[in-house]
């Protein structure tokens, strides 16, 4: 007959590895991310919280970089849906024209969370929940930091975004309603740099042939094509932040410097990091709890009292 220490040991061995058992047995959760490509460093910084956490918690992700193209995407949540993940996060390219896809992903009972940017729908029951950053906050706080450091002058020109993306709509409409409460700044041409530095380079040099001297003020939806604007008015021969004041969004760290250097006057922040809240959220939705629908990112506002004791901590 065992001895009652034995069996005790016995035990105590079984309690503390029956948590590893359970793990073993159970399957790693199978998440498919549609992306939209890779278009900034934002984009980069993104994608990289996304695989990086996932690689963190075990889980099997399938990555698809959709190349900047609505189609790839929607190819993308189809093949998803063969493969029978458990969970579907979409970065949506543009704003509308999801509806079917994910309808098929409802039938089959996959939730999918809308990261990032947001859709259009009349079905809302057609995705779980959105994560991601106020566009229209972002270009309300752009807007008013502007009108005060101008005193409410100056002729802007926009670097729209991707169009019919939720960023390039939200940051241009709340922009515009901001600046209606000041006269004396006028937005004198807009034209789309698609989120890209070439992009942003190749529509400033258009526009300092167009308008010239004219130009006071450069507002860009990001801060990859403000860097770029920043490439083309050096190569005019104008100093960026002295002969024209350069406004953006995002916060990337190269952009922090710039404000650093004063060539980007201000930099509102759009968070990236959202790995670890998609996550989370998705664990609570297949366990059936009830999580917030929209749920956005603080960002704050970086300008020459602030970026040089931001740049150390920056990690995107
Ligand atoms: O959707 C977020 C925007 O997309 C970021 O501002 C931009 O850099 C990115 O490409």
């Amino acid at each position: 007959m065992k001895s009652p220490l034995f069996l005790k040991v016995i035990l105590l061995g079984a309690a503390l590895f029956a948590p590893f058992a359970v793990a073993a047995d159970k399957k790693p959760l199978k998440v498919g991310f549609a992306q939209t490509g890779a278009e900034s460093a934002w984009r980069t910084a993104n994608s990289e919280s996304m695989k990086g956490e996932a690689a963190k918690r075990g889980i099997d992700l399938k990555f698809s970089d959709g190349q900047g193209k609505q189609e790839n995407q929607i190819r993308a949540i189809r093949s998803f849906v063969t493969q029978r993940v458990d969970a579907i996060v979409l970065a949506p390219i543009v704003e509308t024209g999801w509806d079917p896809v994910l309808r098929e992903a409802k039938r089959a009972g996959i939730p999918v969370i809308i990261t990032d940017r947001t859709i259009q729908t009349a079905d809302e029951s057609l995705f779980a929940c959105f994560i991601g950053s106020d566009f229209y906050e972002e270009g309300r706080m752009t807007a008013d930091w502007l009108a005060k450091a101008t005193g409410g002058k100056g002729n802007i020109v926009e670097l729209q975004g991707t169009p019919g993306s939720a960023p390039a709509n939200e940051r241009r409409r709340s922009f515009g309603d901001a600046i209606a409460k000041y006269p004396g700044l006028k937005i004198i041409d807009s034209q789309s740099g698609d989120f890209r530095r070439a992009g942003g380079k190749e529509v400033m040099e258009a526009l300092l042939k167009k308008h010239g001297r004219a130009i006071n003020i450069v507002y860009a939806h990001n801060d990859d094509m403000a860097l770029g604007a920043i490439q083309a008015i050096e190569e005019a021969g104008l100093k960026p932040g002295r002969d024209l004041t350069i406004v953006s969004i995002d916060a990337i760290k190269e952009a922090i410097q710039a404000v650093i250097d004063g060539k980007i006057s201000c930099t509102v922040e759009c968070n990236p990091l959202f790995g670890p809240k998609v996550y989370g959220t998705i664990e609570r939705v297949l366990a059936g709890e009830k999580v917030e629908r929209k749920s956005y990112n603080q960002d704050e506002l970086f300008d020459a009292t602030n970026a040089a004791a931001a740049i150390g901590a920056r990690q995107y």
